[in-house]
């Protein structure tokens, strides 16, 4: 059975909004690109599942937030997430020949142009920012929070492949929770710069992206070849340091434990701060139990 299958559905609902918008995005802003419009189309729109955009919508609707506003935003994280994946699977880096359960952008279109779509799409991200609905204070808040968690995605990913730093924590941290951390602020970021919630909303997003990439390294020791979306374990095959690989299970269960106890620590102060007349963290909880669901397969 499938996670999704056990939800409650609500966070669901916003699935189909993402993906079309997603479409209409990029059927605008590459008019102009033809000859790399292919190779975007074939490593965005492939079955990801859009576990950035999604955070920022749940909270958005959970903070009372206009959802049509942080859309935009929202697919910023996923373009740019989409140009990591892209660089993530290079000879140079991973050296993955598939991703989301078909060959990676390298293996189908060659290194140059899969280099050269990820970095259309990291620009392409900006304009997202820009496109977007939200007040111009707020575009400017967005910016400055991208460029932080863009930033550390490529200093994480640069650790990554030092076999030097064994600091996973600090990696984790960079190449993975930064951009969950970016999406739970943006969910907030029309709150009218309310610095505690900016910084409890980073805070749990960031606990969450560390859960994440933990589920993330078990998923690719235990998980099916199906669930990893390629076949084997890729962090075994280029020998990386990860939560699960060099280390007592028993210790890194433990530890993924701790990680999930900091995140719902994080999501009770985040609720703490919700608006009088709101309902509650539906959305957001809904969203947590979906990746805990996943976790729970493995
Ligand atoms: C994979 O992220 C890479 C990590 C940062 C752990 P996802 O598991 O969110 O990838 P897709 O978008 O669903 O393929
Ligand atoms: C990917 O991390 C992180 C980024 C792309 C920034 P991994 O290398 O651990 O993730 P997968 O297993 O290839 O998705
Ligand atoms: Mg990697
Ligand atoms: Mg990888």
């Amino acid at each position: 059975m499938l996670a999704e299958d056990r939800l409650s559905g609500q966070i669901l609902e916003f699935l189909p909004l993402i993906e079309q918008e997603l479409k209409s995005f990029l059927t605008s802003s590459l008019q102009a690109f033809d000859a790399t419009r292919e190779v975007v189309e074939y490593a965005v729109l492939s079955p990801g599942k859009r576990l950035r955009p999604l955070l920022v919508l749940a909270v958005a609707r959970d903070f009372g937030c206009e959802i049509q506003s942080v859309l935009r935003p929202a697919l910023a994280l996923e373009l740019f997430h989409a140009s990591s994946l892209i660089h993530d699977d290079l000879p140079a880096l991973d050296d993955d020949d598939y991703r989301r359960g078909r060959a990676s952008c390298h293996k189908k279109y060659g290194e140059a142009r899969a280099i050269l779509a990820g970095d259309l799409l990291i620009a392409q991200s900006f304009r997202c920012i820009s496109d977007s609905e939200l007040r111009a204070d707020e575009k400017s808040l967005c910016i400055e929070k991208l460029t932080l968690s863009f930033s550390a995605v490529c200093e994480g990913q640069v650790r990554d492949i030092d076999d030097q730093d064994s600091d996973i924590e600090a990696i984790h941290n960079l190449k993975t929770a930064s951009l969950f951390e970016a999406a739970a602020y943006l969910g907030v970021v029309q709150s009218q710069n309310r610095q505690e919630l900016f910084d409890v909303a980073s805070q749990f997003g960031r606990t969450l992206g560390m859960f994440f990439q933990a589920y993330n390294d078990l998923l690719d020791v235990t998980g099916s070849d199906q669930q990893r979306g390629r076949p084997g374990s890729s962090d075994g095959r280029n020998a990386k340091v990860t939560l699960f690989q060099g280390q007592d299970t028993e210790r890194s269960r433990a530890q993924l434990v701790r990680l999930e106890e900091a995140m719902l620590l994080h999501l009770d102060m985040l609720e703490s701060l919700l608006p009088e007349k709101s309902t509650g963290m539906v959305l957001t909880r809904d969203y947590v139990s979906l990746l805990q669901a996943r976790l729970s397969e493995l």
